[in-house]
């Protein structure tokens, strides 16, 4: 087979061993990989690399993708999906695989519409938003950066004895939130997905901090807010500053935004292993002829079909997209599971 590979959307730790898997395995099985550079944008240009072993040799312990990502404003329009068809059919390719979150797997479920080459998707986001898949590659090293942060904030926080907001990304999804914030001992945890308005955020973390620094006498609170808050952390810090003044005299509050530093660095083992167990499943269900399916890890319900690798299951991409639908509107069993859990130990945070 000729497969082609590409990298698109927000890039993502772990990106790269799946790109080695799919080339080194695939060679190995006798087939021929072709890198797309710069995501569907490298598609439409038709800016491609034959992939041997020495382009993908060491890769694995490096963030971002050696690949290139790009977020194309082209390739979802009618133009630029017939553009990209052409160029899938000019490039000789029989199997498509596209890494990549939301969007990139809604491109890729739309090319599979035309049935001129098999195409496979394998979830990569750092923001776990991605239905039908427990973690997508990149997510664990984003939560243990997060709680690296976290630790290194609250060693200058205890110090000072101050509060700290931090915010991490994770777009329309508080999973990052919730699972490092629980890790680092978080005091609050702030996530969009109960929709908390301005003045029940300040109300809620004003009891938290007097809580912290009155009855507990606490030397740091951290509180962690996803980036899908509507509040700015600006806002929030500067409203909070002032109950302080009156609640804890002295207790300043500091905020650190996070931003892109959670989405590089070196990818963990969890995420290595990950990456190239759900290529090599896809390598695996392409020989055996699958088309239009997603490749996931651990899923949290019973769903799904069955692979050689227990924690590995495939998914039709459109399910995977409804699902997705489901989980960035709250109404999917996967959220009300998590927000059921944050609300049982929401009051024991601060303990
Ligand atoms: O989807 C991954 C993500 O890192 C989100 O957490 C964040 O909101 C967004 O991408 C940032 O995108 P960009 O790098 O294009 O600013």
């Amino acid at each position: 087979m000729q497969i082609g590979i590409l990298t698109s959307g927000g890039d993502s730790p772990g990106m790269n061993a799946a790109v080695r898997t799919v080339a080194a395995a695939g060679i190995g099985r006798g087939h021929k990989v072709l890198g797309i550079r710069s995501g569907y944008a490298g598609l439409l240009e038709g800016d491609v690399l034959e992939l041997d072993l020495a382009a993908v040799s060491g890769i694995s312990g490096f963030g971002g993708t050696i690949l290139g990502s790009a977020r194309s404003s082209i390739f979802p329009t009618p133009a630029g999906q017939q553009q990209a068809l052409a160029r899938l059919g000019k490039l000789g390719l029989d199997a498509l695989v596209v890494i990549g979150g939301n969007g990139s797997l809604t491109g890729a479920h739309a090319l599979a519409q035309a049935k001129t080459c098999q195409v496979v998707g394998l979830p990569a986001s750092i923001d776990n938003d991605i239905g039908h898949c427990g973690l997508a590659i990149g997510v664990d090293t984003a939560v243990n950066t997060i709680v690296e942060a976290c630790d290194r904030i609250s060693d200058t926080a205890r110090a000072h004895r101050r509060a700290f907001i931090v915010e991490v990304m994770g777009r329309h999804c508080g999973f990052l939130a919730m699972r490092a914030g629980i890790a680092s001992e978080a005091d609050a945890i702030l996530y969009s997905e109960n929709n908390p308005s301005e003045e029940d955020l300040v109300q809620r973390l004003r009891e938290v901090l007097q809580r912290c620094f009155s009855n507990w006498h606490k030397k740091r609170a951290l509180i962690i807010k996803a980036e899908g808050i509507q509040v700015s952390t600006q806002l929030l810090t500067r409203r909070l500053q002032e109950y302080l003044d009156t609640d804890a005299p002295g207790v300043d509050i500091r905020e650190t935004i996070l931003g892109h530093v959670v989405r590089g660095g070196r990818p963990s083992a969890m995420d290595r292993v990950i990456a190239q167990r759900l290529a090599f499943g896809a390598l695996l269900a392409l020989e055996k002829g699958a088309h239009d399916i997603m490749l996931s890890w651990d899923v949290e319900t019973d769903e799904g079909q069955r692979t050689q690798d227990p924690h590995v299951r495939i998914f039709p991409l459109a399910e995977v997209l409804a699902e997705t639908g489901r989980l960035l509107d709250g109404s999917s069993v996967v959220v009300q599971g998590r927000l059921a859990m944050l609300s049982q130990v929401e009051n024991l945070l601060i303990l």
